[in-house]
């Protein structure tokens, strides 16, 4: 192709805040613009785009946002002291909750756009481009975006997300995901494994199937049947050269029988699983609308260990939830202590505008909330330092994803999702490969290479006629 038919170089910084769904959101806007000549800085001042890709659980997270904005604004106008452009977009939950709202309050923002429009991002573009007010589109497509985006471009390193499955239908008191994600949506089996492929096929060892609530994931398989998750992983897993498989993040009431089946027969399923429980309190549970008791987690654990014994934890809890009572939040730290965490995410209750739980009362005053979050943070913090602590000896395999901070050192993933550290050559990088842990830290471990890569995983046939 002759060099003058190429589009100008220019340069695009996507900023990401929030869950894996975002960082999935943001690779997929780089590919979208990508023909349009953007290509990736990390520095506001050489960019001629900037998107921020934003997260409205919490409003810690969405106040960050604003920060950012104020900041860039500077950097925006001295670029346009030398007559220089930068496209300044707003992307995301906060995008898609806020809206014009954004522009109101930061009128320098050129395009503000919701998680299901990122494919017509160019056409955005090039309307802020010409026009002088913001473009702004937050509205639920009628179109498929999945269908509207490029193939997916080689995975950035051997772990790799794809999102199966987008939104809830769950609507949980205190949650704003069924607001800024819209109605569940599952991707057609048939499109979910052609992305899969392409990925291994672009050097991707590890994929971690992605949703908001990726186990109520029924999408239309090639059979015509619709398929269950466990069905989905299935056919990802035999995928040959896929030699390990995550999904996150689920909900304990659509952990089905099939999918709980599926953790005893893949081994490229790993052992591994993040399982949001939020309390340990029935009365809580119910003010949540989670439409499960602690039993029935209780039961889900038991099932699934007795189908992976190896299998660990990890989940998210709230403190302070309204309504939340001193015996709630012992039930919640009761919980934790019966079933053991390897990992777990908690958070303190923040009041979302628009959810049922921020109108009801009685709201738990602050310092409560900071005193019992302290609570549960402490014994989980106990829990996944004493899971590190017991990994010390074991031999294990290891996904090494690059160089680590110190020099000689690489660092890779457990299978139970650990960051581990080991003297290695640069070359392992995107292998698996053999450890012994010499040190479980309260975040890492760390571990001596024994040499060598882990022979490739068994294929779907060895491990059917196993
Ligand atoms: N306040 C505190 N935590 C929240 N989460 C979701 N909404 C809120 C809220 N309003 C937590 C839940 C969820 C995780 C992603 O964020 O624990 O599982
Ligand atoms: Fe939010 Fe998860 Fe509840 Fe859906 S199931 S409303 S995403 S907390």
């Amino acid at each position: 192709m002759p060099s003058d038919a190429s589009p100008p170089k220019k340069r695009l910084l996507i900023r990401t805040w929030g869950c894996q769904m975002n960082v999935y959101d943001s690779a997929r806007m780089a590919d979208v613009l990508a023909p349009l000549g953007y290509a990736p800085t990390e520095l506001p001042e050489e960019a001629d785009m900037v998107i921020l890709n934003t997260c409205h659980i919490r409003e810690k997270a969405s106040e960050k946002v604003f920060s950012d904005l104020g900041r860039l604004r500077g950097v925006k106008e001295e670029k346009a002291a030398r007559g220089e452009r930068m496209i300044l977009a707003v992307a995301g939950c906060v995008a898609q909750a806020e809206g014009a709202e954004i522009t109101a309050r930061a009128p320098y923002v050129d395009i503000v756009l919701g998680p299901q429009t990122y494919h017509r991002l160019p056409e955005m573009v090039a309307r802020a481009s010409r026009a002088a007010g913001a473009v702004i589109e937050t509205d639920f497509p009628a179109e498929d975006k999945f269908d509207h985006l490029p193939e997916t471009a080689a995975p950035s390193g051997p772990i790799a997300f794809l999102t199966v499955q987008e939104g809830c239908d769950k609507f949980c008191s205190f949650c704003v995901v069924p607001y800024t994600r819209g109605a569940e949506f599952s991707r057609p089996a048939t499109q979910v494994l052609a992305e899969a492929r392409r990925l291994v096929a672009g050097g991707a060892r590890e994929i971690a199937l992605l949703g908001q609530n990726v186990n109520a994931y029924h999408g239309a398989g090639p059979d015509g049947r619709e398929w269950g998750l466990g069905r989905l992983l299935r056919e990802v897993a035999a995928i040959p050269g896929l030699a390990r498989l995550r999904y996150t993040t689920s909900h304990p009431r659509d952990m089905d029988e099939d999918l709980i089946a599926a953790h005893g027969e893949l081994p490229q399923l790993m052992p591994f699983l993040h399982l949001p429980v939020q309390s340990g309190s029935d009365r809580m549970l119910q003010a949540m609308n989670r439409g499960h008791k602690a039993a029935d987690f209780h039961r889900v654990v038991e099932k699934l260990r007795a189908a992976r014994p190896d299998i660990a934890l990890s989940s998210d809890f709230i403190a302070g939830h309204p309504g939340e009572s001193d015996a709630d939040h012992a039930a919640t730290l009761a919980l934790i202590r019966e079933v053991g965490f390897a990992q777990a995410f908690s958070f303190k209750y923040s009041a979302r505008p628009g959810t049922p739980a921020a109108g009801a009362g009685p709201q738990v005053p602050e310092a409560v909330k900071d005193a019992r979050l302290a609570e549960i943070q402490a014994l989980l913090r106990d829990q996944q330092e004493a899971f590190n602590r017991s990994r010390a000896g074991a031999v294990m395999e290891v996904l090494c994803t690059g160089p680590a901070r110190h020099p000689g050192q690489m660092a890779g993933r457990s299978p139970w999702l650990q960051p581990v550290h080991f003297d290695g050559p640069a070359q392992l990088a995107g292998q698996i490969v053999p450890v012994r842990i010499t040190a479980g830290h309260p975040n890492s471990l760390a571990a001596e290479w024994l040499g060598g890569a882990a022979k490739a995983p068994p294929s779907h046939q060895e491990i059917r006629a196993a």
